[in-house]
């Protein structure tokens, strides 16, 4: 295999690979390429890619188990493909505010891999933002306090009826969280098992409160840390083209998709790639809440 060609778009994070065909059975050297790649520089980007359902999901299976989203059904006959699409007559996007995907689970996934099969003439952009250039950022002391600081997490504000991403969207099957949402805790600063750099682990969706403290005073240190955590020099921004594939470190990475494309089409499929060893399943609460 001829080697990756890798070229940085931001000084944070992002880089753009070209030189490789996901759609192939890629040997175990490329993966590790890539893999090596994503964790250097935390979202990495293809363009021109010719992937069927089934190749997006081979190549997300390289990375690890797949995830079935427990709010949003999947495709007809791949439930680990989640169809993001916005209809010309939808106000509301998917994913339009900063999160890093499945911080609201107890074993958060590790990366997402979002493929675009159709895009608005102008528009539709995605905003990322490094988590890890963002706890840099900090001073010693207040690194030195969050490091002693876990937060609590929970899908039941952003997934309920009034929440953005339960908003009804022509074409996504969108449940709502009802009832008992679990909530779970993690480190508020995250370690990456694979490059050992600390990053922030909250965000404006899923991040609740922190533990152990109310929610005003939640609120005042969250607010700074949401604030801080999208300064620009942090971000990088991916314009999409038919055939464009992001992939994504959601253990440093935040994301944000523009919702500036009135009146027009945009068709994304989403595989979300969770560590090894798999973790409990979670069809558990998708019956409950009649997804699956
Ligand atoms: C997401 O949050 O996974 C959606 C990102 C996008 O559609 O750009």
């Amino acid at each position: 295999m001829a080697e990756l060609r890798i070229r940085k778009v931001a000084g944070a994070l992002g880089a753009e690979i070209s030189g490789v065909d996901l759609s192939r059975d890629l040997p175990d050297a490329a993966i590790a390429a890539i893999r090596a790649a994503l964790v250097e520089h935390q979202v990495i980007f293809f363009r021109d890619q010719d992937l069927t359902p089934e190749a997006q999901l081979a190549f997300g299976r390289r990375f690890g188990p797949l995830n079935i989203h427990p709010y949003v059904a999947g495709m007809d006959g791949h439930p680990e493909i989640m169809e993001i699409i916005k209809e010309p007559g939808d106000k509301v996007n998917f994913g339009g505010g900063w999160h890093s995907d499945m911080s609201f689970l107890e074993t958060p996934a590790i990366g997402s891999i979002l493929y675009a099969l159709e895009i608005p003439q102008w528009g539709g952009d995605t905003l990322f933002a490094s988590q890890a250039a963002a706890y840099d950022a900090l001073s010693p002391g207040l690194k030195a306090t969050l490091e002693t600081l876990n937060a609590v997490h929970s899908a039941g504000r952003e997934y309920s009826a009034q929440g953005h991403s339960a908003q009804k969207r022509a074409s996504m099957n969108v449940v709502e969280a009802e009832g008992a949402v679990g909530e779970f805790v993690h480190p508020i600063v995250k370690v990456h098992p694979e490059s050992g750099r600390k990053a922030l682990y909250v965000n404006p969706a899923f991040t609740m409160r922190i533990e152990g403290w109310s929610r005003r005073e939640s609120k005042a240190l969250l607010d700074f840390l949401f604030e801080h955590s999208r300064y620009e020099a942090f971000t990088c921004r991916f314009s999409w083209a038919p055939g464009s594939l992001a992939f994504w470190d959601n253990r440093s990475v935040w994301h944000f998709a523009l919702n500036d494309y009135p009146g027009q089409r945009r068709h994304m499929r989403r595989v979300t790639v969770d560590p090894w060893p798999a973790p409990a399943d979670q069809t558990a609460v998708r019956r409950a809440e009649g997804v699956a």
